[in-house]
Protein backbone atom coordinates (compact mmCIF):
# COMPACT_ATOMS: atom_id res chain seq x y z
CA UNK A 1 0.00 0.00 0.00
CA UNK A 2 1.31 3.51 -1.31
CA UNK A 3 4.63 2.36 -2.50
CA UNK A 4 5.67 3.64 -5.86
CA UNK A 5 4.59 0.37 -7.79
CA UNK A 6 1.35 0.67 -6.64
CA UNK A 7 0.70 4.50 -7.27
CA UNK A 8 2.15 3.85 -11.02
CA UNK A 9 -0.67 1.07 -11.06
CA UNK A 10 -3.07 3.39 -9.76
CA UNK A 11 -2.21 5.90 -12.07
CA UNK A 12 -2.14 3.45 -15.38
CA UNK A 13 -5.44 2.07 -14.22
CA UNK A 14 -7.20 5.92 -14.11
CA UNK A 15 -5.52 7.23 -17.26
CA UNK A 16 -6.91 3.89 -19.20
CA UNK A 17 -10.41 4.23 -18.00
CA UNK A 18 -10.29 8.09 -18.47
CA UNK A 19 -9.39 7.63 -22.02
CA UNK A 20 -12.41 4.99 -22.37
CA UNK A 21 -14.93 7.37 -21.46
CA UNK A 22 -17.28 7.56 -24.55
CA UNK A 23 -19.34 10.56 -23.63
CA UNK A 24 -19.31 13.51 -20.90
CA UNK A 25 -21.96 11.74 -18.74
CA UNK A 26 -20.14 8.63 -18.50
CA UNK A 27 -16.83 10.94 -17.65
CA UNK A 28 -18.67 12.81 -14.98
CA UNK A 29 -19.41 8.91 -13.58
CA UNK A 30 -15.73 7.68 -13.70
CA UNK A 31 -14.16 11.41 -11.96
CA UNK A 32 -16.18 10.23 -8.96
CA UNK A 33 -14.44 6.93 -9.35
CA UNK A 34 -10.93 7.75 -9.80
CA UNK A 35 -10.60 10.69 -7.62
CA UNK A 36 -13.74 11.15 -5.47
CA UNK A 37 -13.93 9.94 -1.45
CA UNK A 38 -12.71 6.08 -1.76
CA UNK A 39 -11.01 6.18 -4.81
CA UNK A 40 -7.81 4.36 -5.11
CA UNK A 41 -5.12 7.92 -4.72
CA UNK A 42 -7.84 9.00 -2.08
CA UNK A 43 -7.18 5.67 -0.15
CA UNK A 44 -3.72 5.87 -0.47
CA UNK A 45 -3.30 9.81 0.67
CA UNK A 46 -5.81 8.35 3.59
CA UNK A 47 -3.18 5.76 4.13
CA UNK A 48 0.10 8.45 4.50
CA UNK A 49 -0.60 8.69 8.09
CA UNK A 50 0.56 5.16 8.45
CA UNK A 51 3.52 5.58 6.64
CA UNK A 52 7.03 5.81 8.83
CA UNK A 53 8.04 9.42 9.31
CA UNK A 54 11.15 9.28 6.74
CA UNK A 55 9.27 8.04 3.95
CA UNK A 56 6.55 9.96 4.31
CA UNK A 57 7.50 13.33 2.75
CA UNK A 58 8.56 11.22 -0.84
CA UNK A 59 5.21 9.12 -0.69
CA UNK A 60 3.16 12.50 -0.14
CA UNK A 61 5.04 13.92 -2.78
CA UNK A 62 4.49 10.99 -5.66
CA UNK A 63 0.75 10.47 -4.27
CA UNK A 64 0.36 14.56 -5.54
CA UNK A 65 1.87 14.37 -8.99
CA UNK A 66 -0.27 10.76 -9.90
CA UNK A 67 -3.33 13.16 -8.53
CA UNK A 68 -2.02 15.82 -10.60
CA UNK A 69 -1.87 13.53 -13.56
CA UNK A 70 -4.94 12.03 -13.40
CA UNK A 71 -6.46 15.53 -12.68
CA UNK A 72 -5.08 16.71 -15.91
CA UNK A 73 -5.96 13.95 -17.61
CA UNK A 74 -9.82 14.40 -16.49
CA UNK A 75 -9.30 17.54 -17.52
CA UNK A 76 -8.06 17.01 -21.25
CA UNK A 77 -11.09 14.36 -21.88
CA UNK A 78 -13.33 16.36 -21.02
CA UNK A 79 -12.19 19.15 -23.09
CA UNK A 80 -12.14 16.54 -26.01
CA UNK A 81 -15.77 15.14 -25.25
CA UNK A 82 -17.32 18.32 -25.02
CA UNK A 83 -15.49 20.08 -28.67
CA UNK A 84 -16.64 16.31 -30.16
CA UNK A 85 -20.20 16.87 -28.94
CA UNK A 86 -20.81 20.52 -30.35
CA UNK A 87 -19.09 19.08 -33.57
CA UNK A 88 -21.67 16.64 -33.63
CA UNK A 89 -24.60 18.79 -32.81
CA UNK A 90 -23.51 21.04 -35.32
CA UNK A 91 -23.47 18.13 -37.56
CA UNK A 92 -26.62 16.79 -36.74
CA UNK A 93 -27.77 20.32 -37.06
CA UNK A 94 -26.38 21.11 -40.34
CA UNK A 95 -28.98 23.23 -42.83
CA UNK A 96 -28.21 23.15 -46.41
CA UNK A 97 -28.66 26.50 -47.41
CA UNK A 98 -27.06 26.02 -50.40
CA UNK A 99 -30.59 24.60 -52.03
CA UNK A 100 -31.84 27.15 -53.99
CA UNK A 101 -35.16 28.12 -53.04
CA UNK A 102 -39.20 27.44 -54.69
CA UNK A 103 -40.11 30.75 -56.09
CA UNK A 104 -43.52 32.15 -54.94
CA UNK A 105 -45.98 32.18 -58.11
CA UNK A 106 -46.21 35.93 -58.54
CA UNK A 107 -50.07 37.25 -59.81
CA UNK A 108 -50.29 39.89 -62.10
CA UNK A 109 -53.27 42.53 -62.91
CA UNK A 110 -55.56 40.47 -65.22
CA UNK A 111 -54.38 42.19 -69.00
CA UNK A 112 -58.25 43.69 -68.97
CA UNK A 113 -57.20 45.64 -65.91
CA UNK A 114 -53.84 46.76 -67.05
CA UNK A 115 -55.55 48.07 -70.69
CA UNK A 116 -58.00 49.89 -68.03
CA UNK A 117 -55.27 51.39 -66.33
CA UNK A 118 -53.65 52.61 -69.26
CA UNK A 119 -56.44 53.97 -71.34
CA UNK A 120 -57.26 55.94 -68.04
CA UNK A 121 -53.63 57.26 -67.66
CA UNK A 122 -54.07 58.76 -71.51
CA UNK A 123 -56.47 60.75 -70.63
CA UNK A 124 -55.78 61.54 -67.08
CA UNK A 125 -52.81 62.87 -68.66
CA UNK A 126 -55.08 65.39 -70.89
CA UNK A 127 -56.69 66.59 -67.84
CA UNK A 128 -59.65 64.41 -67.83
CA UNK A 129 -60.66 62.95 -64.61
CA UNK A 130 -62.42 59.76 -63.53
CA UNK A 131 -65.92 59.24 -62.86
CA UNK A 132 -67.96 56.04 -61.99
CA UNK A 133 -71.62 55.17 -62.12
CA UNK A 134 -73.73 51.91 -61.05
CA UNK A 135 -73.97 48.44 -62.93
CA UNK A 136 -77.67 48.14 -61.64
CA UNK A 137 -79.00 51.14 -63.01
CA UNK A 138 -82.47 52.46 -64.20
CA UNK A 139 -83.84 52.84 -67.33
CA UNK A 140 -83.94 56.54 -67.02
CA UNK A 141 -80.23 56.88 -67.21
CA UNK A 142 -79.37 54.23 -69.25
CA UNK A 143 -81.99 55.25 -72.31
CA UNK A 144 -84.30 58.36 -71.18
CA UNK A 145 -81.60 60.56 -70.54
CA UNK A 146 -79.64 59.39 -73.18
CA UNK A 147 -82.22 60.45 -75.49
CA UNK A 148 -82.79 57.27 -76.48
CA UNK A 149 -86.74 56.71 -77.90
CA UNK A 150 -88.61 54.49 -75.69
CA UNK A 151 -89.27 52.23 -79.15
CA UNK A 152 -85.30 51.91 -79.46
CA UNK A 153 -84.82 48.06 -80.31
CA UNK A 154 -81.56 48.01 -77.90
CA UNK A 155 -84.34 48.33 -75.02
CA UNK A 156 -85.93 44.78 -75.65
CA UNK A 157 -85.37 42.30 -73.52
CA UNK A 158 -83.52 40.67 -76.08
CA UNK A 159 -80.97 42.58 -75.67
CA UNK A 160 -81.07 43.75 -71.86
CA UNK A 161 -80.92 41.94 -69.04
CA UNK A 162 -83.66 43.50 -66.21
CA UNK A 163 -83.51 43.46 -62.51
CA UNK A 164 -86.90 42.35 -61.12
CA UNK A 165 -87.32 45.12 -58.97
CA UNK A 166 -90.62 46.55 -57.00
CA UNK A 167 -92.98 46.96 -59.06
CA UNK A 168 -91.41 48.71 -61.76
CA UNK A 169 -90.06 45.48 -63.81
CA UNK A 170 -89.30 48.01 -66.73
CA UNK A 171 -87.36 50.75 -65.02
CA UNK A 172 -84.45 48.58 -63.48
CA UNK A 173 -81.68 46.63 -65.39
CA UNK A 174 -78.09 45.84 -65.74
CA UNK A 175 -76.25 49.01 -67.78
CA UNK A 176 -75.58 48.03 -70.99
CA UNK A 177 -73.02 50.57 -71.56
CA UNK A 178 -71.10 53.40 -69.41
CA UNK A 179 -72.92 56.48 -71.37
CA UNK A 180 -75.35 56.75 -68.45
CA UNK A 181 -72.40 58.02 -66.32
CA UNK A 182 -72.41 61.26 -68.60
CA UNK A 183 -76.05 61.96 -67.33
CA UNK A 184 -75.76 61.68 -64.15
CA UNK A 185 -72.21 63.25 -63.86
CA UNK A 186 -74.00 66.48 -65.91
CA UNK A 187 -76.93 66.39 -63.43
CA UNK A 188 -74.65 66.50 -60.33
CA UNK A 189 -71.29 68.76 -61.71
CA UNK A 190 -71.98 72.17 -63.58
CA UNK A 191 -69.83 72.27 -66.61
CA UNK A 192 -66.82 72.38 -67.28
CA UNK A 193 -66.57 68.45 -67.93
CA UNK A 194 -63.71 66.16 -68.67
CA UNK A 195 -64.44 62.66 -67.94
CA UNK A 196 -63.79 59.23 -68.54
CA UNK A 197 -65.63 56.08 -66.68
CA UNK A 198 -64.22 52.53 -67.21
CA UNK A 199 -66.63 49.99 -66.14
CA UNK A 200 -68.43 46.66 -66.58
CA UNK A 201 -70.96 46.65 -69.07
CA UNK A 202 -73.98 43.86 -69.81
CA UNK A 203 -75.81 42.70 -72.58
CA UNK A 204 -78.10 39.50 -73.52
CA UNK A 205 -75.60 38.38 -75.68
CA UNK A 206 -74.78 34.94 -76.07
CA UNK A 207 -70.87 33.76 -75.78
CA UNK A 208 -68.91 34.04 -79.43
CA UNK A 209 -65.80 34.74 -80.22
CA UNK A 210 -66.29 38.73 -79.97
CA UNK A 211 -69.37 38.62 -77.22
CA UNK A 212 -70.32 37.67 -73.48
CA UNK A 213 -73.11 38.79 -71.41
CA UNK A 214 -70.35 40.98 -69.74
CA UNK A 215 -67.74 42.91 -71.19
CA UNK A 216 -65.60 46.26 -70.08
CA UNK A 217 -66.46 49.69 -71.61
CA UNK A 218 -64.70 53.39 -71.44
CA UNK A 219 -67.17 56.49 -71.89
CA UNK A 220 -65.49 59.70 -72.69
CA UNK A 221 -66.93 62.85 -72.09
CA UNK A 222 -66.11 66.82 -72.46
CA UNK A 223 -68.53 69.47 -72.08
CA UNK A 224 -67.16 73.07 -71.98
CA UNK A 225 -67.81 76.58 -73.91
CA UNK A 226 -67.02 76.42 -77.95
CA UNK A 227 -66.63 72.37 -77.63
CA UNK A 228 -66.28 71.64 -81.42
CA UNK A 229 -65.79 68.18 -83.67
CA UNK A 230 -62.23 69.44 -84.27
CA UNK A 231 -61.34 68.82 -80.45
CA UNK A 232 -63.03 64.76 -80.79
CA UNK A 233 -61.19 64.47 -83.95
CA UNK A 234 -57.84 65.98 -82.55
CA UNK A 235 -58.57 64.36 -79.19
CA UNK A 236 -59.36 60.72 -80.30
CA UNK A 237 -56.49 60.71 -82.39
CA UNK A 238 -53.73 61.78 -79.72
CA UNK A 239 -55.69 58.76 -78.34
CA UNK A 240 -54.70 56.16 -81.10
CA UNK A 241 -51.55 57.10 -81.26
CA UNK A 242 -50.75 57.02 -77.50
CA UNK A 243 -52.31 53.49 -77.27
CA UNK A 244 -51.38 51.39 -80.37
CA UNK A 245 -48.22 54.02 -81.14
CA UNK A 246 -47.46 56.38 -83.45
CA UNK A 247 -47.98 57.30 -87.05
CA UNK A 248 -51.77 56.31 -87.12
CA UNK A 249 -54.31 58.24 -88.96
CA UNK A 250 -58.03 58.35 -88.15
CA UNK A 251 -60.49 58.46 -90.02
CA UNK A 252 -64.26 58.89 -89.48
CA UNK A 253 -67.45 57.23 -90.59
CA UNK A 254 -71.10 58.18 -90.36
CA UNK A 255 -73.09 56.45 -87.91
CA UNK A 256 -76.09 56.81 -85.77
CA UNK A 257 -76.13 56.93 -81.69
CA UNK A 258 -79.11 58.61 -80.00
CA UNK A 259 -77.33 60.66 -77.67
CA UNK A 260 -74.68 62.41 -80.11
CA UNK A 261 -75.45 64.81 -83.01
CA UNK A 262 -73.76 63.95 -85.64
CA UNK A 263 -72.44 60.23 -84.85
CA UNK A 264 -69.30 58.92 -85.73
CA UNK A 265 -67.23 55.87 -85.41
CA UNK A 266 -63.92 56.43 -85.92
CA UNK A 267 -61.40 53.99 -87.46
CA UNK A 268 -57.65 54.29 -87.17
CA UNK A 269 -54.87 52.82 -89.61
CA UNK A 270 -53.84 49.49 -88.78
CA UNK A 271 -50.63 49.66 -86.52
CA UNK A 272 -49.59 46.23 -88.00
CA UNK A 273 -49.36 46.78 -91.36
CA UNK A 274 -49.51 50.52 -91.33
CA UNK A 275 -52.57 50.60 -93.37
CA UNK A 276 -51.04 48.40 -96.42
CA UNK A 277 -53.60 45.58 -95.40
CA UNK A 278 -53.06 42.67 -93.47
CA UNK A 279 -54.73 39.91 -91.27
CA UNK A 280 -54.89 42.40 -88.23
CA UNK A 281 -57.22 44.60 -90.05
CA UNK A 282 -58.72 42.20 -92.22
CA UNK A 283 -56.82 43.42 -95.26
CA UNK A 284 -58.56 46.55 -95.12
CA UNK A 285 -55.62 48.80 -93.57
CA UNK A 286 -58.38 50.29 -91.30
CA UNK A 287 -59.40 49.28 -87.68
CA UNK A 288 -63.01 49.83 -86.56
CA UNK A 289 -62.25 51.67 -83.29
CA UNK A 290 -64.97 53.71 -81.24
CA UNK A 291 -68.29 55.22 -81.47
CA UNK A 292 -68.28 59.02 -80.86
CA UNK A 293 -70.17 62.25 -81.84
CA UNK A 294 -70.78 65.25 -80.48
CA UNK A 295 -73.19 65.60 -77.06
CA UNK A 296 -76.82 65.91 -78.58
CA UNK A 297 -78.46 68.86 -77.36
CA UNK A 298 -81.22 66.90 -75.68
CA UNK A 299 -78.99 65.64 -73.32
CA UNK A 300 -77.60 68.55 -72.49
CA UNK A 301 -80.71 70.02 -71.29
CA UNK A 302 -81.84 66.75 -69.52
CA UNK A 303 -78.97 67.07 -67.29
CA UNK A 304 -79.79 70.13 -66.68
CA UNK A 305 -77.55 72.32 -68.96
CA UNK A 306 -77.92 75.00 -71.50
CA UNK A 307 -77.14 73.80 -74.88
CA UNK A 308 -77.39 76.86 -75.92
CA UNK A 309 -74.19 78.31 -73.62
CA UNK A 310 -72.13 75.01 -74.12
CA UNK A 311 -71.63 72.00 -76.46
CA UNK A 312 -69.53 68.72 -75.79
CA UNK A 313 -68.51 65.63 -77.09
CA UNK A 314 -68.41 62.32 -76.15
CA UNK A 315 -67.07 58.39 -76.81
CA UNK A 316 -67.32 54.82 -76.11
CA UNK A 317 -65.02 52.25 -76.49
CA UNK A 318 -64.77 48.48 -75.62
CA UNK A 319 -61.54 47.76 -73.15
CA UNK A 320 -61.63 44.20 -73.74
CA UNK A 321 -61.82 44.71 -77.72
CA UNK A 322 -58.51 47.18 -77.20
CA UNK A 323 -56.81 44.49 -75.76
CA UNK A 324 -58.18 41.92 -78.41
CA UNK A 325 -56.77 44.16 -81.26
CA UNK A 326 -53.42 45.32 -79.76
CA UNK A 327 -52.36 41.46 -78.79
CA UNK A 328 -53.95 39.62 -81.73
CA UNK A 329 -56.23 37.70 -79.19
CA UNK A 330 -58.79 35.50 -81.35
CA UNK A 331 -61.48 34.86 -78.45
CA UNK A 332 -63.28 37.03 -76.12
CA UNK A 333 -63.79 34.23 -73.79
CA UNK A 334 -60.33 33.94 -72.85
CA UNK A 335 -60.78 37.01 -70.80
CA UNK A 336 -63.22 35.29 -68.34
CA UNK A 337 -61.60 32.20 -68.04
CA UNK A 338 -59.27 31.84 -65.52
CA UNK A 339 -56.15 30.24 -67.37
CA UNK A 340 -53.24 31.18 -66.77
CA UNK A 341 -51.55 29.62 -70.01
CA UNK A 342 -53.31 32.90 -71.35
CA UNK A 343 -53.41 35.40 -69.26
CA UNK A 344 -50.15 34.82 -67.66
CA UNK A 345 -48.27 36.02 -71.05
CA UNK A 346 -49.21 39.10 -70.17
CA UNK A 347 -47.21 40.52 -66.76
N1 LIG B 1 -72.58 53.58 -75.73
C1 LIG B 1 -72.17 53.21 -77.09
C2 LIG B 1 -72.19 51.70 -77.23
O1 LIG B 1 -72.32 51.02 -76.25
C3 LIG B 1 -70.80 53.71 -77.37
C4 LIG B 1 -70.81 55.18 -77.57
C5 LIG B 1 -70.96 55.73 -78.81
C6 LIG B 1 -70.64 56.01 -76.49
C7 LIG B 1 -70.96 57.09 -79.03
C8 LIG B 1 -70.64 57.40 -76.69
C9 LIG B 1 -70.80 57.92 -77.97
O2 LIG B 1 -70.49 58.25 -75.68
O3 LIG B 1 -70.79 59.24 -78.15
O4 LIG B 1 -72.11 51.23 -78.31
Amino acid sequence: MGSADHLREIEADALGRLGAAGDLEALAILEAEVIGPGSPIMEARRGLKDVPQEDRKELGRAINEVKTSIDAAIAARRRHLAASAGEARLAAERLDITLPGRAPARGTHHLVRQVWDEVVDIFMALGYSVADGPEVETAHYNFDALNTPPTHPSRFESDTLYVDYGDDPEGVLLRTQTSPVQARYMEAHPPPVYIVSPGRTYRRDTTDATHTPVFHQMEGLAVDDHITFADLKGTLAYFANEFFGSGRQVRFQPHFFPFTEPSAEMHFSCFACDGSGCRTCGHSGWIELLGCGMVDPNVLATAGYDPAAVSGFAFGMGIDRLAMIRYGIPELRYFFDPDLRVLGQFR
